[in-house]
């Protein structure tokens, strides 16, 4: 770009006194003026370097003024450099011929300088105006260029990204339709197995109870044994009835087949019931039940049987897992909140924290070489879990090795009812 302070311009003529002249009080009036005698030379030097104006004179030998402006507008516009015709008075045709072909403006000889300084001044502003917007539209430009790659870019990463989240979308949905069937298989095998097994285990159990009775009372010489072996057999078989029980429980209980048979139950009840079915062996193994806790008159509404076994698997484990001398302590508690705590805390040998998910989870046990001096499968705690979360509960296990073991079966306050409260009664079994 040419010096601010001073444009420049180019002067076209074939006369050495009119340029000379021009020239010289154009650089007075601080303009940086170059000359040129002919046509082909202004074009040249056109070419060369750059000018904010041209002062051209039409009437030239050779190649005339109207035939260098020609040449200058194929690719120059009157905004990019402005060309003045420098014209006779008298040559009329010449000057609208120029103005078709792209000349900014002409003035006629003699030259007055005013009026060209004034109309140079408007062209070469009208120039800067141009090009300063033609930069601000380039810069524009490339500002949206910029952006728009920028955005394409990222639309193509966000295009990529979503076509990898569901190829991993469908790859998860996949799996886990693989490990739905995979479970559905294992319990429906389960269930299938448990079921088969239970009808030659109860001919196991009620023929060895026969042969055992008969023995007793009348035993052939040289059989004196068999009675005991009978009783063996009995024993094993109502274990292993026991097992196949909890597996079918717990795999129905996981495929959602089992249905509560719900009542209002007294907590009194099902802690002393459940309390006496374990009480011979805790004290044939010297231990202590202490019953805690006030809540008589309190009801629940739960599936009895199921809330029994419950308990009681959760009595025998701390009957199991105790030592001689040993205490165990049941008591049902209300929290802040209503819901009611059946609680079964023991001082046997513990479970260390990192066990306790395991013990949750079906046939997990703790300490292996604990477990192998108790008889069990694993499956108390889980079907316990599931029990009292089918009756939307939850299981609590807190323990500490060789201080002893807490577990709470939590029921929700509104399965809970007072039973001196008449009323809430009422409304509970109309609801
Ligand atoms: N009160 C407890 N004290 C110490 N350990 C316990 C107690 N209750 C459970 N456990 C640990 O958790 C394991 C799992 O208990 P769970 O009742 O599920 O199975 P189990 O008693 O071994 O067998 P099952 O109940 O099927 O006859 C137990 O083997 C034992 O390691
Ligand atoms: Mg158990």
């Amino acid at each position: 770009m040419s010096n601010e302070t001073s444009p420049r311009v180019l002067v076209v003529d074939d006369l050495e006194a009119n340029r000379a002249m021009l020239a010289r009080r154009l650089t007075r009036r601080g303009f940086d003026t170059e000359m040129a005698d002919d046509g082909p030379t202004a074009l040249r030097m056109l070419d060369e370097s750059e000018f904010d104006i041209v002062l051209l004179d039409i009437m030239m030998p050779g190649m005339s003024g109207l035939e260098v402006l020609r040449i200058i507008r194929a690719d120059r516009s009157p905004a990019i450099l402005p060309v003045i015709m420098v014209t006779a008075i008298h040559e009329k045709d010449g000057i609208a011929e120029a103005i078709k072909l792209g000349a900014n403006d002409y003035i006629t000889k003699p030259v007055d300088l005013d009026i060209t300084l004034a109309r140079m001044q408007t062209q070469i502003d009208r120039r800067k105006a141009e090009l300063a917007l033609h930069s601000a539209n380039e810069s524009l430009k490339l500002r949206v260029e910029e952006r728009t790659h920028d955005l394409e870019k990222m639309n193509f990463d966000l295009r990529n990204e979503i076509k990898q989240r569901q190829s991993l979308e469908e790859g998860l949905r996949l799996e886990k339709r693989r490990a739905e069937a995979a479970n559905r298989a294992k319990s429906e095998f389960l269930a299938t197995m448990s079921h088969e097994l239970r009808t030659p285990l109860n001919s196991i159990i009620g023929f060895s109870d026969l042969i055992r009775q008969q023995l007793q009372s009348e035993a052939p010489a040289g059989t004196a044994r068999f009675g005991e072996y009978a009783g063996y057999i009995n024993e094993s078989g109502q274990h292993l009835l026991r097992i196949v029980n909890d597996i079918l429980d717990l795999t129905k209980i996981d495929a959602g087949k089992t249905v509560l048979n719900e009542s209002h139950t007294s907590v009194a009840d099902l802690v002393e019931r459940s309390i006496r079915l374990v009480d011979a062996l805790a004290q044939k193994n010297n231990i202590g039940i202490d019953l805690g806790g006030e809540l008589e008159e309190v009801e629940l509404f739960c599936d009895e049987i199921l809330m029994r076994r419950a308990l009681l698997n959760m009595l025998s484990n701390a009957v199991k897992f105790s030592h001689s001398g040993g205490r165990i302590e049941i008591r049902a508690e209300l929290d802040t909140n209503g819901d009611l705590h059946l609680i079964v805390a023991d001082t046997g040998i513990g479970i260390r924290p990192e066990d306790i998910p395991r013990v949750m989870e079906p046939f997990g046990q703790a300490d292996a070489s604990h477990s192998r001096n108790h008889e069990g499968t694993g499956l108390g705690v889980p079907l316990t879990k599931s029990l009292v979360e089918l009756h939307n509960g939850r299981f609590e296990m807190d323990s500490e090795p060789d201080i002893g073991t807490t577990v709470s079966l939590v029921l929700p306050a509104k399965r809970l009812q007072m039973v001196t409260d008449d009323v809430a009664k009422q409304a509970t079994s109309a609801a």
